[in-house]
């Protein structure tokens, strides 16, 4: 099969199926070896750096990137040199700098933010890290260095290590390792679990089975992994089911391929309550670790920077990797981009897994009924973007009904709905009903109205209906 990626955006791990991912590491691969041989391959084209969060590794090496291909880089890496300092949309800088480069690399604060911006640019974008959310390149050298140090990525064992509510990396990585049939441990610090959100896409888009195991302190007396829960995909049958508890102690006996730590996502905290015990308690790598006999050839990884989570007494043990991760950054990046600008394919064998990318068809919900994403990090909630954008959502669940933001992909549970059928523009049958009621699923998605509460349903001209009786 060929494997052709030009136009396509980057957003979240998702938008490449493993036959892509697979290309971009044949690419880096072939790159890699003939680095001199490049520097022709995207003469004449022009990378934007968009870049309003700190960063050494990703922006370098995109940079690094695009310049040994033979391309030019324009860069920001700061809100206060833009216009969106003195209040302009996402949105309006997106179709700007895509008139003026030819692929945009984007990291910003805002979950969502480079949805925004593949939604209004023309070219190419390419998402570096948005918020708390994703860093599917960072996933692209992870799994690139997994495979190098493993030689497959097929059914492996991986523990995800730190703070994976905030995490972005480890979200990304996430889907990606369930496409690829692993096994995945949460060793999360105790309030920085995996979300709701991504748990959800795991258990159910993904078909894995999740084990949770709270007797975090008993382990931790026995010097053993705590853990606080373990997802298994359906592609590794399980010992677990039956007898968890013991089950996952037994686990972590037994070989784990790989310890991905993260750090502390200090600037993601809560301002109130998060951060004084996750700076006490947050859990070390060390060699103490790694002695443990599950850990023996477990390779470790981290995305980088590191703060105190890995100690550095780990640099000069042969499992280490986080160097590895971050020099790979750049044949995967030349890779990428020059997919994305149609300046190279690659030839892969159908072996090498599926050419589609995962999407699940949820009905949208997109009505103006004050129905609000309530993550308040989320793009669709910043002043400037509330102008033009419309909240919008996967309608992912029934019971309960649930959304899901199509930007940032947080969850709510709205609690009252009503049917655009029922009424068709006549008052006295505009009726509104619990979301939980079985009326629900007399509800057609295109006719579905969903009101956050009563006095919601009630401004838009509803009434209460009757528990069980329709119009
Ligand atoms: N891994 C990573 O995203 O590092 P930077 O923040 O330095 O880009």
């Amino acid at each position: 099969m060929v494997v052709d990626l030009e136009k396509r955006d980057v957003v979240t791990i998702e938008d490449l199926s493993n036959g892509e991912i697979e290309a971009v590491f044949s690419l880096a691969d072939e790159m890699s070896q003939t680095m001199a041989e490049q520097s022709s391959v995207c003469q004449g084209k022009i990378m934007a750096s968009l870049f309003f969060e700190p960063s050494t590794r990703t922006r370098l090496s995109f940079e690094a990137a695009m310049n040994r291909l033979g391309g030019r880089v324009i860069s920001v890496m700061e809100i206060g040199q833009t216009s969106l300092a003195k209040g302009e949309s996402i949105a309006d800088m997106a179709r700007v700098v895509g008139s003026y480069a030819d692929i945009i690399v984007i990291r910003h604060p805002w979950e969502g933010a480079a949805r925004v911006v593949a939604d209004y640019a023309d070219v190419p974008v390419i998402n570096a890290g948005d918020g708390g959310h994703e860093h599917p390149t960072q996933t692209l050298c992870d799994l690139y260095t997994i495979k190098k140090e493993r030689k497959t990525l097929e059914g492996l064992k991986i523990a995800l290590w730190g703070d994976l509510k905030y995490g972005r990396t480890v979200h990304s990585l996430a889907y990606a390792l369930a496409r690829f049939g692993a096994t995945m441990h949460f060793r999360p610090r105790r309030g920085l679990e995996m979300p709701e959100h991504v748990m959800r896409k795991l258990t159910t888009e993904y078909a894995g089975r999740l084990e949770r195991y709270n007797a975090v302190k008993d382990v931790e007396k026995d010097g053993l992994f705590p853990l606080d829960a373990v997802y298994v995909t359906p592609s590794g049958p399980h010992q677990l089911a039956n007898i968890p508890a013991v089950g996952i102690q037994m686990e972590l006996k037994t070989d784990v391929d790989a310890i991905y730590v993260t750090r502390l996502q200090k600037e993601r905290l809560e301002p109130a309550g998060e951060a004084g015990e996750s700076e006490r308690s947050y859990p070390v790598v060390d060699k103490k670790l790694l002695r443990e006999k599950g850990f023996r050839e477990t390779i470790v990884m981290h995305p980088l920077p590191r703060v105190d989570e890995l100690a550095y007494e780990m640099d000069a043990d042969p499992r280490s990797m986080y160097f590895k991760q971050a020099a790979r950054g750049v044949p995967i990046r030349m890779a990428l981009m020059s997919l994305l600008l149609g300046a190279r394919k690659v030839e892969l064998p159908e072996s090498k897994g599926p050419s589609f990318a995962h999407h699940r068809d949820y009905p949208v919900y997109d009505r103006d009924t004050g129905v609000r994403c309530r993550n308040r990090n989320c793009v669709s909630r910043q002043g400037t973007e509330a102008r033009y954008m419309k909240h919008k959502f996967h309608i992912v669940a029934s019971e309960p009904l649930t959304l899901r933001c199509i930007y940032c992909e947080h969850e709510i549970h709205p609690r009252y709905i009503a049917s655009s059928k029922w009424h068709q523009g006549i008052v006295e049958k505009k009726r509104y009903y619990s979301a939980d009621s079985f009326m629900l699923a007399r509800i057609r998605p295109e006719n579905l109205i969903i009101f956050d509460s009563e006095a919601a349903a009630e401004a838009q001209g509803f009434k209460p209906g009757k528990r069980g009786k329709a119009p």
